[in-house]
C-alpha cells in the first residue's frame, strides 16, 4: 500500500507521521512531503522523534512537487486547511488517490476546543469582567477583549440583561426582517441575549431555537429562559458544522459574532441551508477581513477565540 503524507508548509511533521508510520509497519510504502520543504530536518523534530526512540537524522525534506505524477491508495494530510487551500492537495486528490483521503484536522479540533474552553470561562462570568480586559478571560496577560465589538441592546424589546455578556458584533434581529409567528434559529446564542429579542418579535405563536456547543453557555441560557417563563424559546447543544436540527425547520437564521469562530464556513453555510425552509433566510452579523491578516495572527488561537483570526475575507 501506498500512502503519502502531505504537509502544508516545510514537511516537518509529515517526515514524522512517515517515520511513525514505518515503525508500526515496514511494509508499507510511506512517502512525506511539504509544500515548502525546508533544507534540512528540523532540530526539534529529530530530538522529540529520538525520545520515541526514532531516528529521522538522516531524513532529506521533500516538496510535493516531486510525487504529483504517482498514484497513492491513501493520502494523509496533517495541516487543518489542507483540503481547501493546498492546490497540489487538489491536484493530487483529482487525478492520483484511489481510495478514502484521510485528513487529520488537528489545529481544527483544537481550535474548537480552546473556544469551547474560552467561552466556558466566559460563561461564568459577568459582563463587566468581559468588558475589562484586565479581568477578562485572559486574564492580565490577554491582549484579547472579548467584548470589543459588542453593542448596546439595552433599548431592544425582549432585552435581558443576565443573557447579555457583551459577546456580539451588531444586532442582526434588526436587519433579520423578523415575523410574528417565525421560527427562528440562533447559531452560537451564548447565553440567549439575540433569542430573547427574537423572541419578542416572533410573539407566542413563534418559535426561537438557540444552538451552542459550549455546555456553560446552554447551561446560562437554559436558566435565563426558565427565569423568564418561555415555552416557546429552546436551546440545544450542536456544532454549527453538523446541526443536530432535521431540514426545512425556520424561517430564519441568525447569527451574532460565530461564524468567524466556525473553522469550516461552506460546512456552516451548508447547514444554514439544509435547515432552512424553502424561501427562508438568514442574516449574519459578524467580522469579516479585507485583505490579508500577518500569517502570525492567523495562527493565533487567543485572537481566532477573540473572534478577529477566523474572521471570514471578502
Ligand atoms: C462570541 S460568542 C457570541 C454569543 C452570542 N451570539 C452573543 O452575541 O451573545 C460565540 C458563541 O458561539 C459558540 N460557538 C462557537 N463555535 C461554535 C460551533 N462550531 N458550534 C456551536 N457553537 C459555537 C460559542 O460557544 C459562544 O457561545
Amino acid at each position: 500500500m501506498k500512502i503519502l503524507i502531505l504537509c502544508t508548509g516545510n514537511s516537518c511533521r509529515s517526515q514524522m507521521a512517515e517515520a511513525f508510520l514505518h515503525s508500526f509497519d515496514n511494509r508499507l510504502t510511506v512517502c512525506s512531503a511539504g509544500t515548502e520543504p525546508a533544507e534540512k530536518v528540523n532540530e526539534k523534530a529529530i530530538q522529540v522523534m529520538c525520545e520515541a526512540g526514532i531516528d529521522i537524522s538522516r531524513n532529506i525534506p521533500k516538496s510535493v512537487s516531486r510525487y504529483l505524477s504517482e498514484t497513492w491508495d491513501y493520502m494523509i494530510t496533517v495541516c487543518a486547511d489542507a483540503d481547501r487551500n493546498c492546490l497540489f492537495h487538489h491536484a493530487l486528490y483529482s487525478k492520483k488517490i484511489r481510495n478514502t483521503i484521510l485528513t487529520f484536522n488537528f489545529m481544527e479540533k483544537n481550535i474548537k476546543s480552546v473556544v469551547k474552553d474560552t467561552y466556558t470561562v466566559i460563561a461564568r462570568q459577568s459582563k463587566e469582567q468581559n468588558e475589562t480586559s484586565c479581568c477578562g478571560v485572559g486574564g492580565c496577560c490577554s491582549t484579547v477583549d472579548y467584548a470589543v465589538f459588542s453593542e448596546n441592546y439595552r433599548q431592544l424589546k425582549g432585552y435581558h440583561e443576565d443573557a447579555d455578556l457583551g459577546l456580539g458584533c451588531g444586532i442582526p434581529t434588526q436587519f433579520a426582517s423578523i415575523n410574528e409567528g417565525d421560527s427562528v434559529l440562533d447559531l452560537g446564542s451564548g447565553a440567549g441575549n439575540d433569542c430573547f429579542v427574537a423572541r419578542a418579535l416572533v410573539g407566542e405563536t413563534g418559535r426561537v431555537v438557540g444552538i451552542d456547543f459550549t455546555d456553560a453557555m446552554l447551561e446560562k441560557a437554559r436558566k435565563n429562559n426558565t427565569k423568564l417563563g418561555f415555552q416557546n424559546v429552546e436551546f440545544v447543544k450542536g456544532d454549527i458544522e453538523d446541526m443536530p436540527l432535521e431540514d426545512n425547520q425556520f424561517d430564519v437564521v441568525i447569527s451574532n459574532c460565530v461564524l468567524n469562530l466556525v473553522p469550516d464556513k461552506r460546512k456552516a453555510f451548508a447547514e444554514i441551508k439544509r435547515v432552512l425552509k424553502p424561501g427562508g433566510h438568514f442574516c449574519v452579523s459578524d467580522v469579516v477581513v479585507k485583505g490579508n491578516l500577518p500569517e502570525k495572527l492567523k495562527n493565533d488561537a487567543e485572537m481566532y477565540a477573540g473572534c478577529v483570526s477566523g474572521a471570514i475575507e471578502m
